[in-house]
Parts: structure tokens; C-alpha cells; sequence
């Protein structure tokens, strides 16, 4: 009994010592897991800090997919220079510049601003037109941002801009993409975003000529949190290249497209049901989910059913690669194919503006006569080209310059960075915005789209734009088919064989 009591105590004793031990390795491993655990947490806020350093912090408004709004106001802003005669009737409500000035009026917190080129402030006051003042009352209002409590935040390819400069002292947050290293091609995506709730998209940047000397298109888009919060995730992708010599494979959600043309998003314009997306280039500048400008393009030239009107400042099917100092130039088919297709194969009406200016490549005529001859002896098949050209000005061939960069059809409307240049769409950044109707024409009212109908039908039948003439037997009347006075002499042509020419 005693003995048994005794080995009994015995064991409780070495049961005692085993749970002693056992409490001392299972502290041991607490203690194992607890520092495995906060170092995979201290990886995971440093990747989370990595991939995604924008959000984390939040000052984002608490606006999320969720309770994001889509019922928007959508309004068209042109810059049209002040010794273009046009119509009064297809001219915009809105100038560019008083676009800009209601977008910083409503700006409570935030301006994220892209732009390719910074020259707000003309060189010259003496020379330039009095609308020049402009660009400068601009300047000024993004300089005094901060003052009033609203961040300044800039992502941009300049590694060398006074004006940048001016703005970063002014406590704007700049970021740098070094393009060259990442694409091998330039920054040309121009867009806002104020609030994360208004945007801008569309062909002006900040100089001072978008303000007064170039005509420029856009579209400014109120209330839409929804659309400007995706806007907001390609700004955080150029946010996070900020001095990167590469592009990561590996991205945090945060940048993720939130819509795109599989499942655009469903909103309203002004009441009327409609449908967007954005898109962007080049390839490698495309998230996950995001879709391309070019297939963007593809979807709104897809679904025309009886016309397509394109107003770009440069046409040109053909991409450059330089490799180990050889300039390799091939035929880019992509956009050239759906406009055969839908003129040949569909009928639908075509109407292409380009410019007519200095920097016109001399194969943009052979490529658009070739266009053209697809209709030759063919019902039903309409394909017109004209050029857009202004007096020409020695010291300025931007004077009067139609920068538009959009496509307009009968439900749908595509508003973009880029020209229709395959070397663009290969190599630079850019941004676009496709806006669809979901009713037809005749009960959906007026809309986005007939507005900027109406501004290329304005622009079509001024006095601007001028027809090639087709004198097919003399080659030399397509170099200078509108025997306006801009020569294009041999240098011109040889600028061909540099890359960054195209
Ligand atoms: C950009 O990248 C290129 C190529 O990697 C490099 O030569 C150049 O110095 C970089 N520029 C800047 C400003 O970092
Ligand atoms: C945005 O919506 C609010 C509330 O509906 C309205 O008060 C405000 O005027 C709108 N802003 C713009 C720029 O339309
Ligand atoms: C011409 O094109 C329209 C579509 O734009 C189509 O409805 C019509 O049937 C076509 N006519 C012919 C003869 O192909
Ligand atoms: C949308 O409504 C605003 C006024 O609320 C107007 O200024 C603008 O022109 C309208 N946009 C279109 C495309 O009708």
C-alpha cells in the first residue's frame, strides 16, 4: 500500500517532471514560432512595402470597388487655337483650360498628374499668343496646390525639367521612369486624376501650346470614383517603377485591373446607361487584366455598324526595333487589318484625319492610297482620307497642329495618347478610354458621342482638311499631295533610319 502510494507519488512526481519539460519544449517551440511567425510577418510587410508601397497607408478616401459611384457626369474639352476659323456650332462647351480649372477647383485632397512633356511656362511671352497666359495661370495653380491642403503627386520620364523642379520645391512628390531602360520608348501618357473621383484623359499635355496654339481632344469625367480608382492603378504602376531599371514580374493585386473589355464597368454618363474601360500600352505596361489600346481599338472598330471616324496626327503601320545598332523596320499589320476588314468585309463607313505637318512620314501617303484602292470598283465601300493642315509658321510647326488622337463610331468612342504608329503602341506608354452607349442612336438623346461626333464632322468639313489628289502616274504629287508649301527634303526621309524619328 505504502510502497504502492510511494510509487504512485513516484510517478506523479515523474509525470510532473515530464509535463515540466514538456511545458518547457512546448514554451521552447512557442517561442520557435513566434519568431519564425514575425519574421515571415516582417517579409510580408517588406514585399507588401516593395510591391505595393502606395496604399499602404491609405489616403485613399475610403473610397473602394465597393462603394465606388458610376453615376458620372462626362463632359468633351477642346483646345481649338484661336486663328482656327471653324464653326461655332460643333465647338465644345468646355475649353481644355477651364476643364483643368473646374478639376482643381474640386481637388480636396489629391492631384496625380502624368504627363510627357512639362512646359507650362512659355520661353517667350513676346512671341506667343496672348492664350499662352494660360499655361502659366496653370503653373501657378499647381504650384499653390499644397497651400491649400491637396498633394501634388507626378509621375514622369524628365530627368532635367525646371519646371519639375520648381514643382518638387514647391513640395509636389515626383517619381521618375526611366523609359529607356524599361521599354527602350518614351512616356506619352497624358491624364489626371483628382480625388481619386475626377479624371482627364486625352491628347494635351502640359505645355503651354495645349492651351492655346494645338488643337487637342479630351474627355473629363466627374464623380466617376469608380473608373478613377482603376485610373489610379496604372498611376501606381508607374508609381512603383520610380528609378527602376526593369519591369517586376511579380505585382501586388493593387495594381490589378479592375475592369477591361471582357467586363467593362457599367455606369452612367449624364443618365445615360453606358459602358467603359481604359486601357494602355505598350504590352509590358499591362497589369494583370488590363487590355491593351490596341485591342481596345479592336473592340470599338469591332462593334461599328455603320461608321468609323478616326482623327489621329500620325497613320503609319510600321514598327522600328533597333538591335545592336541595326534598325530593323517591319510592316505593323494590326490596325491597318481592322480597317480593311471593316470597310471590305462589314461595309461600314470609314473617314480617317491626319495632319498634314512637318513630321508626316512620307510612307503615311503610299500606305493610306493604298487604303483607299481597297473601294475601288466596290459598292458599298467607303473609305475617305483627308489632311489636316494649318498656314505653315517657320518657327512653330505645331502652330495650328491637330493633336487629336481618338476614334468616334456609331455606339462607341476610343479616346487616346497615342498616334496610330505601330512603333508607338510597341514601345511608349499611353493610356486610353473606351466609352460605349447601350442604347442606339435614335433614343438615347444627345451623348458623349454625338459631341464628339460633331467635333469631327466640324473638323472634316472645314477648310483644313484637304483630300489627296490622286494623280497616280507621279509619284512626287503624293510626297506633297497638297502642294501646300511644307518641303520635305531628303533630310527628312533620311530621319527614317532613326528610330527615335518614328
Ligand atoms: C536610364 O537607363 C539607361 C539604360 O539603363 C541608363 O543608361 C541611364 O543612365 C538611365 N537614366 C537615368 C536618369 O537614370
Ligand atoms: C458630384 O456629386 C455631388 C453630389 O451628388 C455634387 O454635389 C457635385 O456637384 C458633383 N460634382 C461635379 C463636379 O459634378
Ligand atoms: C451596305 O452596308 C450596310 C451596312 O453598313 C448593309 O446594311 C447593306 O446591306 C450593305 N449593302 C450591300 C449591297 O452590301
Ligand atoms: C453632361 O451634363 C453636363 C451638365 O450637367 C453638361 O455640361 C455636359 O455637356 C453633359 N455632357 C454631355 C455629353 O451631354
Amino acid at each position: 500500500m505504502r510502497s504502492s502510494s510511494f510509487s504512485a507519488f513516484q510517478q506523479q512526481g515523474y509525470s510532473a517532471s515530464i509535463f515540466l519539460r514538456r511545458k518547457d519544449k512546448l514554451e521552447k517551440t512557442q517561442q520557435k514560432c513566434i519568431a519564425i511567425f514575425g519574421l515571415l510577418c516582417g517579409f510580408a510587410v517588406l514585399s507588401a512595402l516593395i510591391f505595393s508601397s502606395v496604399d499602404i497607408w491609405g489616403d485613399d478616401d475610403g473610397i473602394t470597388e465597393e462603394n465606388c459611384n458610376s453615376d458620372c457626369r462626362i463632359e468633351l474639352v477642346e483646345n481649338i487655337p484661336e486663328d482656327l476659323l471653324l464653326p461655332i456650332e460643333g465647338r465644345p462647351r468646355l475649353s481644355l483650360s477651364a476643364g483643368f480649372n473646374i478639376l482643381l477647383d474640386q481637388a480636396k485632397r489629391s492631384v496625380e498628374v502624368v504627363s510627357p512633356v512639362w512646359a507650362l511656362n512659355p520661353w517667350d511671352l513676346e512671341t506667343t499668343p496672348s492664350t499662352a497666359k494660360q499655361g502659366q495661370l496653370l503653373f501657378q495653380r499647381l504650384l499653390s496646390l499644397k497651400s491649400h491642403g491637396v498633394k501634388l503627386k507626378i509621375a514622369s520620364s524628365l530627368t532635367n525639367s525646371p519646371e519639375l523642379k520648381t514643382l518638387a520645391a514647391h513640395k509636389a512628390e515626383i517619381r521618375f521612369l526611366n523609359m529607356t531602360a524599361l521599354t527602350r520608348g518614351e512616356l506619352r501618357s497624358s491624364f489626371w486624376i483628382v480625388d481619386r473621383k475626377h479624371i482627364y484623359i486625352g491628347s494635351a499635355d502640359m505645355d503651354w501650346r495645349s492651351l492655346s496654339k494645338r488643337k487637342e481632344l479630351g474627355l473629363v469625367l466627374y464623380n466617376c470614383s469608380c473608373l478613377a480608382l482603376d485610373l489610379h492603378r496604372v498611376f501606381s504602376f508607374y508609381w512603383q517603377l520610380h528609378d527602376r531599371d526593369y519591369i517586376p514580374s511579380i505585382w501586388s493585386k493593387r495594381v490589378t485591373a479592375l475592369y477591361g473589355r471582357h467586363d467593362a464597368l457599367e455606369l452612367r454618363f449624364n443618365s445615360t446607361e453606358a459602358s467603359a474601360y481604359l486601357s494602355t500600352s505598350p504590352e509590358v505596361f499591362c497589369s494583370k487584366d488590363r487590355t491593351r489600346d490596341v485591342d481596345a481599338i479592336y473592340q470599338v472598330i469591332q462593334s461599328a455598324k455603320t461608321f468609323i471616324f478616326i482623327s489621329v496626327t500620325d497613320y503609319l503601320p510600321l514598327v522600328s526595333s533597333t538591335f545592336r545598332g541595326t534598325t530593323i523596320t517591319r510592316y505593323w499589320s494590326l490596325i491597318d487589318e481592322m480597317i480593311r476588314e471593316a470597310v471590305v468585309l462589314r461595309g461600314v463607313q470609314i473617314r480617317l484625319l491626319i495632319s498634314f505637318w512637318k513630321k508626316t512620314h512620307p510612307l503615311t501617303f503610299n500606305f493610306v492610297v493604298s487604303l483607299k484602292s481597297l473601294c475601288i470598283q466596290l459598292h458599298n465601300c467607303s473609305l475617305e482620307v483627308r489632311f489636316f493642315s494649318h498656314k505653315e509658321q517657320k518657327e512653330d510647326f505645331q502652330h495650328g497642329l491637330n493633336h487629336n488622337k481618338y476614334l468616334v463610331t456609331d455606339n462607341a468612342l476610343y479616346v487616346g495618347n497615342h498616334d496610330w504608329v505601330g512603333s508607338d503602341f510597341a514601345r511608349n506608354a499611353g493610356v486610353g478610354l473606351v466609352v460605349k452607349m447601350k442604347n442606339s442612336f435614335t433614343d438615347r438623346g444627345v451623348t458623349v458621342i454625338e459631341h464628339v461626333k460633331a467635333a469631327f464632322e466640324r473638323d472634316w468639313r472645314s477648310r483644313y482638311a484637304k483630300s489627296l489628289q490622286s494623280n497616280k502616274d507621279q509619284y512626287g504629287k503624293y510626297r506633297d499631295p497638297l502642294q501646300n508649301k511644307i518641303h520635305m527634303d531628303t533630310k527628312e526621309e533620311s530621319k527614317w533610319n532613326d528610330p527615335l524619328s518614328l
